[in-house]
């Protein structure tokens, strides 16, 4: 029995390091923050994912691509139809061939996925001074402790880079991005948008929001999933506690 609560035990610190304050490749230790959808019971808060898609549309999407959400999909971030039309039609595409073989663009539609700012990835890395600004798709999943990063990352640009971090020219110094010389300039700052839920527009207030659309990007069934897990385990519970009541009622005439 012991050895069964040291194992416990042991395990249980090992779990609790693995938690501990994470450094960056950038050398600080990121900025840890609470979500909504952390533990069991946590789930999206669908305000925040509103506020976060708010953000994305209003200023990453104007460099970052987004391709594996449709636009149909922003349904469950609060979009109304109606607003997923507009939405979609603000970009165009290349349409099919028509009958003469000539190919013309046609404007976005919910069933198309979310469609760049640029023609191609050459065109992107061009504008950004030969940086390409990747998908945000799966980020929070691309990097490690993707939530606390990419918020991190938001937070942590200094107009003067410290002694001795020489930035070149069209960079900026970040404190968490790897090498500490980011091609994307600081992205935000106190009332950017104009939330359309009077939320005040904090620079923490956006970072936190960005990061709630992006993980709900890269993990749109999480809600789902927990609540089956939930579910799950009740049955489980359950069971058990039939099983128990059936073995005593089989085993009471046998004492
Ligand atoms: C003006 C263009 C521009 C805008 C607007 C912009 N980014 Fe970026 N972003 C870039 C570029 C360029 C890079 C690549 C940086 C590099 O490799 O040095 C980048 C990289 C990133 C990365 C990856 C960093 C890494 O570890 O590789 C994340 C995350 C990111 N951007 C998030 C955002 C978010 C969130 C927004 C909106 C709040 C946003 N960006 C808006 C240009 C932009």
């Amino acid at each position: 029995m012991r050895k069964l609560i040291l194992t416990a035990l042991v395990a249980a610190g090992l779990i609790g390091a693995a938690g501990a304050a994470q450094a960056s490749e950038g050398g600080a230790p990121l900025i840890k923050m609470p979500h909504s959808w952390d533990g069991v019971f946590g789930r999206y808060n669908k305000a925040q994912l509103k506020r976060g898609f708010q953000v994305f549309h209003d200023v990453c999407s104007n460099c970052h691509t987004l391709r594996l959400v449709a636009y149909r999909n922003l349904s469950e971030v609060g979009l109304t139809p109606d607003e997923i039309k507009v939405v979609a039609a603000e970009r165009e595409i290349p349409d099919a061939p028509n009958d003469e073989g000539v190919v013309v663009n046609r404007p976005g539609r919910a069933s198309d996925k979310y469609i760049g700012p640029f023609p191609n990835e050459k065109a992107a890395a061009a504008a950004n001074g030969g940086a390409l600004p990747p998908d945000l798709s799966l980020i929070n999943k691309a990097r490690v402790s993707g939530p606390d990063y990419v918020y991190s990352l938001m937070m942590g640009y200094e107009d003067v880079a410290p002694e001795g971090h020489p930035i070149p020219e069209g960079k900026f110094y970040n404190k968490f991005f790897p090498g500490n010389a980011i091609s994307m300039p600081p992205q935000v700052m106190d009332d950017l948008v104009t939330y359309a839920d009077g939320t005040k527009a904090t620079k923490e207030q956006l970072s936190a929001d960005i990061v709630a659309f992006l993980n709900w990007a890269a993990e749109p069934e999480l809600d789902q999933r927990k609540g089956m897990g939930l579910y799950v385990m009740l049955f489980l519970g359950v069971l058990t506690a039939l099983f128990y009541a059936l073995k005593r009622q089989i085993w009471a005439d046998v004492h």
